[in-house]
C-alpha cells in the first residue's frame, strides 16, 4: 500500500529516496513521485501512474538535485491511479505533500479551500492537506506551527511528510493511524513509513506514537505529542542485517516463498527448542497470562483470519478453551460481550493492518486480560502495542498472496494451543503427539512441494473458467477458504469455499461442467460425510478436484482428479494441504499469465480500512 520516504541531508538524497521506494515497492501501488527542494530553494517534481522504475528514468532523463525531499508510492483509494492523483501534491509551487491513510473529512475541506480560492489539481482526499498547510504558511506560521495546525483539522488516518521551499532543511511529519518512523543519521535524518525503506542509510530508529508531529533537519530532530508538548520518544537499533531479498532462481517471488515454507515451519517451530519453556516464545509474562485465561477471541483479516479459523478448531478440540474468531474490521465497530478473562489475540503477518490495529486499540481499556499478537514483523505497530508477541520466523514475505507466513502463523497459532492446552484438557500423550507432528511438519510439506509437476498439469483444468467452488468440512474448511481466497486473489477466477455439509443449501444450484469444485478431504470421521457431498455434485455433472490422504480410498475417474496427499498426523493436515492449494492456484494464475506477485488492485500491508 502507500509508502512514504524522505531526507532531510547535507548531500544529495534523489537517489536515497528512490532506493527506499524500491524497498517498499513489494507493499503494491499504482502510482510513485518524488519531490526535491533544489539549491536554489525551487520545488522539483517527479510523479507518475506505473513503477518506481518509471520515476528513475524520468529523472534519469531530466535530473532533479536536492538535499531535502520525500517521495511516495501510492495506492489510490480517492481518484484513479493516474499521474495528477500521485504525490507528492504540492500548493502554489511552495509546499510540497505526502499522505498515507484517508482524510474522511476531506469534502467540507475542500469546499473550504475552493472558497478561499485554492484550485485543485487532483481527485485525492490528500490535495485538501497541502492546501491547508500552505494556506496556514501564508499566514506566518513556521513549518512545524503550520503542520501542528493543520492536522488538527483532519478526520481519519494518516502519515504525512512535508517540505516548504521557504524553510529548504526541514521536513515536517504527522502521523495519527498511520505508521511512521524516523531514521536517524549522522548529519542526516531521514523519515519513512517503514524502517526497511531506510535500513540502507541507517539502524537507529524511533518509532512515532499516535498524534505525534515532528520536524527533522540535517542536524536535529524534535518530536511534539498530539497537544504540542515535546517528547523524547525511544530509539531502537535495529542490528540484524536486512534479508537479502531475490528470487533466488524462482520465476516469482510467490514460487519462491511457496518453497522456503519446509525451513521457514522448521524456523518457527525452533523457537520452542531455544526458549527453556514454550510459554517464553510468547513473550515476558506469558505463563502469567496463560494460567489465568478462560478464553481467547482473534481477531485478523484476509489470510491472517483464516489462521485464526483454523486455531479456533485447534483451541476447542485440543486446548478445550472457548475460542470466538472475527475479522478485525467487523470486531472493531461492534457492541460486544466478551468472556471474563479473556485474552485477545491478534494475527498479522505486518503488524501494520490498519483494522486489526484498530481493533487492539479499541479493545484496551479492561475488556481483555491482555493481548498477544502472532506477526512476522518485529518492532511492527502490532508489536510494539501489544503485551505478548509470537514472531513467526517466515523471513521477509514479497508475494502479496500470502503464502509461508500463513502457514507459520499456524504453528504459532498450534504452539499456543499447546502452551494453553497443557494447562486445562490436554494430555501429556496428546501434546507428545502434537510435538512429534511439529517436528514432522517440514518432511510433510517437502513432500508436497514434490507433487508441482501433477498439481501443474491440472491446473490446465482452470484455465477457461469464470468461477470454481472450494469445499471442506471441518478444519478443513478455512483451509478450503485459504485455497479460494489465494486463487481469487492471484487467477482472478472468482472462487467461493463453503462447508461441504452447506452444499445442498445454495451452493448445488451453480454446480455444472463449467464449476470445477475443488474438495480437502479430511481422513477422520467426517471423511464418508465428505464422499457423500462430493457424490452430490458429480451426479450434477460438476468436475471435481479432489486433496484427499492417500490411504483415504479416493480414486481418480471420470470427471473426478484425485491427488493424493502425504499421509501426515491429522493435526498438521491443514497446513500440508495449504502448500498444494498454494501451487494450484500459483499454476492457475501463471497460465492465466497475471502479475502473480502483484495481483491487480491488491495491496501486501494495507494501512488503510
Ligand atoms: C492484505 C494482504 C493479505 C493479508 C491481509 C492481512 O490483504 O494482501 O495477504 O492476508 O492483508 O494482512 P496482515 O499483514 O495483517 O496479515
Amino acid at each position: 500500500m502507500c509508502g512514504i520516504v524522505a531526507a532531510a541531508a547535507r548531500r544529495e538524497v534523489s537517489e536515497i529516496l528512490l532506493e527506499g521506494l524500491r524497498r517498499l515497492e513489494y507493499r503494491g501501488y499504482d502510482s510513485a513521485g518524488m519531490a526535491l527542494i533544489d539549491n536554489e530553494h525551487n520545488l522539483q517534481l517527479h510523479k507518475q501512474q506505473g513503477k518506481v522504475c518509471e520515476l528513475e528514468k524520468a529523472q534519469k532523463l531530466h535530473p532533479h538535485l536536492g538535499c531535502t525531499g520525500i517521495a511516495h508510492t501510492r495506492w489510490a483509494t480517492h481518484g484513479e491511479p493516474s499521474g495528477a492523483n500521485a504525490h507528492p501534491h504540492i500548493s502554489g509551487q511552495r509546499v510540497a505533500l505526502v499522505h498515507n491513510g484517508i482524510i474522511e473529512n476531506h469534502a467540507a475541506l475542500r469546499e473550504e479551500l475552493l472558497a478561499s480560492g485554492y484550485e485543485f489539481s487532483s481527485a485525492t482526499d490528500t490535495e485538501v492537506v497541502v492546501h491547508l498547510l500552505h494556506q496556514a504558511l501564508d499566514g506566518g506560521k513556521t513549518l512545524l506551527v503550520a503542520l501542528q495546525e493543520t492536522v488538527r483539522r483532519l478526520e481519519g488516518a494518516y502519515a504525512i511528510a512535508a517540505v516548504d521551499v521557504e524553510h529548504p532543511d526541514q521536513v515536517v511529519a504527522a502521523r495519527k493511524g498511520s505508521p511512521l518512523v524516523i531514521g536517524v543519521g549522522i548529519g542526516e535524518n531521514f523519515l519513512a513509513s517503514d524502517q526497511l525503506a531506510l535500513r540502507q542509510v541507517t539502524d537507529r530508529f524511533i518509532f512515532l506514537e499516535e498524534g505525534d508531529v515532528v520536524e527533522i533537519t540535517p542536524s536535529s530532530m524534535q518530536i511534539y505529542d498530539e497537544s504540542g508538548v515535546p517528547v523524547e520518544r525511544k530509539r531502537t537499533l535495529i542490528s540484524e542485517a536486512v534479508e537479502v531479498v531475490d528470487l533466488g532462481g524462482f520465476d516469482h517471488y510467490m514460487l519462491k516463498e511457496i518453497h522456503e515454507q519446509p525451513r521457514a515451519l522448521a524456523a518457527t517451530y525452533a523457537q520452542a527448542a531455544t526458549h527453556p519453556h514454550i510459554d517464553d516464545c510468547f513473550g515476558a509474562g506469558a505463563a502469567r497470562v496463560f494460567d489465568r485465561v478462560k478464553a481467547i477471541q482473534i481477531v485478523a483479516c484476509g489470510t491472517s483470519f483464516h489462521a485464526g479459523m483454523v486455531a479456533r478448531y485447534w483451541l476447542e478440540e485440543l486446548a478445550g478453551i472457548p475460542c470466538q474468531v472475527e475479522v478485525a474490521s467487523e470486531f472493531r465497530y461492534r457492541k460486544r460481550v466478551t468472556h471474563a478473562d479473556s485474552l485477545l489475540v491478534t494475527i498479522s503477518q505486518s503488524g501494520e493492518t490498519a483494522d486489526t490495529l484498530a481493533a487492539l486499540r479499541n479493545a484496551a481499556g479492561g475488556e481483555f486480560i491482555a493481548s498477544l499478537v502472532v506477526s512476522n514483523v518485529a518492532n511492527s505497530s502490532l508489536v510494539r502495542e501489544s503485551d505478548l508477541v509470537f514472531l513467526t520466523k517466515a523471513g521477509m514475505e514479497i508475494g502479496v498472496a500470502s503464502t509461508k507466513a500463513f502457514t507459520t502463523q499456524l504453528v504459532g497459532l498450534l504452539m499456543l494451543t499447546l502452551a494453553l492446552g497443557r494447562r486445562r484438557a490436554m494430555s501429556e500423550e496428546k501434546q507428545q503427539e502434537v510435538v512429534a507432528a511439529l517436528q514432522s511438519l517440514p518432511d510433510y510439506v517437502q513432500q508436497t512441494l514434490e507433487l508441482n509437476s501433477v498439481i501443474e498439469e491440472l491446473s490446465g483444468a482452470f484455465i477457461p473458467k469464470h468461477h470454481a467452488l472450494f469445499l471442506g468440512r471441518g478444519i478443513e474448511y478455512p483451509i478450503a477458504m485459504e485455497g479460494a481466497l489465494k486463487l481469487k486473489e492471484i487467477s482472478y477466477i472468482h472462487a467461493e469455499a463453503y462447508p461441504a455439509g452447506e452444499l445442498k443449501h445454495g451452493p448445488l444450484a451453480l454446480v455444472d461442467d463449467d464449476m470445477p469444485v475443488v474438495a480437502v478431504a479430511p481422513s477422520d470421521d467426517l471423511l464418508e460425510k465428505l464422499k457423500s457431498n462430493l457424490e452430490e455434485v458429480r451426479s450434477r455433472g460438476g468436475e471435481l478436484f479432489v486433496f484427499a490422504d492417500q490411504q483415504a480410498g479416493f480414486v481418480s475417474e471420470p470427471r473426478v482428479k484425485v491427488f493424493p496427499m502425504p499421509h501426515c498426523p491429522e493435526v498438521i493436515k491443514p497446513i500440508v494441504y495449504t502448500v498444494a492449494l498454494q501451487l494450484l492456484s500459483y499454476h492457475v494464475a501463471l497460465q492465466k499469465g497475471t502479475d502473480v506477485d502483484k495481483p491487480r488492485n491488491l495491496a501486501k500491508s494495507v494501512t488503510v480500512e
